[in-house]
């Protein structure tokens, strides 16, 4: 069971801060799940669409300019990270779960990841996931190599009959959806069943009965010492 540290490893530092990759990769992750939104061509990792709740700015992120976000605090003195500082902290020491958060995110995702293979970025070491279905479309489109995984907060009709149609590498689904026969659907089409957020013992321990492949937590230590 894979274990994905949520916005880095937000039960321990400001989510979606360098500060909480760093923590992320301490523990010992496998991947790294993020948010990204463009805002001036910049990618931000940030996951609310408002500044209010993680940082001392006011407003919708997409109408703010880049130096202004730059300028507010993500908590304990850090910055709102853009992506390229992550990768360059991460230094595929684990992989990156880029999750598309805002508007017409596919485009300048695809373009980052593509000057990012020139410097040695493999198709495993990336994985691109989000609730907006045809972002992902969009991005399998513009770069067939990508993985891509569609988040799901309710156990769809069909079960993974429609990530199979998108080409997805994995499905990405709530605590809330999960069944027996979403996973076993999922893995007799070959993909990859991954479940958002496993924090408390008891989840963990359903998690593995229900033999998913992997979790995001807040708390990366707890999943790895359930792996032991
Ligand atoms: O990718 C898993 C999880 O991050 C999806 O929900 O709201 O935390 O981005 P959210
Ligand atoms: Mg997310």
């Amino acid at each position: 069971m894979l274990c994905f540290g949520h916005r880095g490893a937000m039960g321990h530092a400001p989510e979606n801060t360098l500060l909480s990759m760093q923590k992320a990769l301490e523990l010992g992750v496998d991947w790294i799940e993020l948010d990204v939104y463009v805002v001036e061509g910049k990618l931000m990792v940030i996951h609310d669409e408002t500044l209010e709740r993680t940082t001392n700015g006011t407003g919708f992120v997409v109408d703010q300019t880049f130096d202004y976000l730059r300028s507010l605090d993500a908590g304990q003195g850090q910055k709102i990270p853009i992506l390229e500082e992550v990768f360059d902290l991460v230094q595929k020491k684990a992989g990156i779960n880029i999750e598309l958060k805002g508007p017409d995110t596919a485009g300048p995702v695809a373009e980052f990841i593509e000057r990012y293979r020139l410097k040695g970025l493999t198709d495993e070491d990336i994985l691109i996931s989000s609730f907006k279905h045809e972002e992902l479309r969009k991005i399998k489109a513009l770069d067939p190599r990508l993985r891509i995984g569609p988040l799901i907060s309710k156990t769809p009709e069909g079960y993974a009959a429609f990530a199979e149609s998108m080409g997805a590498f994995s499905v990405h689904v709530s605590l809330r959806a999960v069944t027996r026969a979403l996973v076993e659907d999922a893995h007799d089409r070959g993909l990859e069943v991954y479940v958002y957020t496993i924090n408390h013992p008891g989840d963990i321990v359903r998690m593995r009965s229900l033999k998913v492949d992997g979790v995001f937590t807040n708390y990366p230590e707890r999943i790895i010492k359930e792996m032991v």
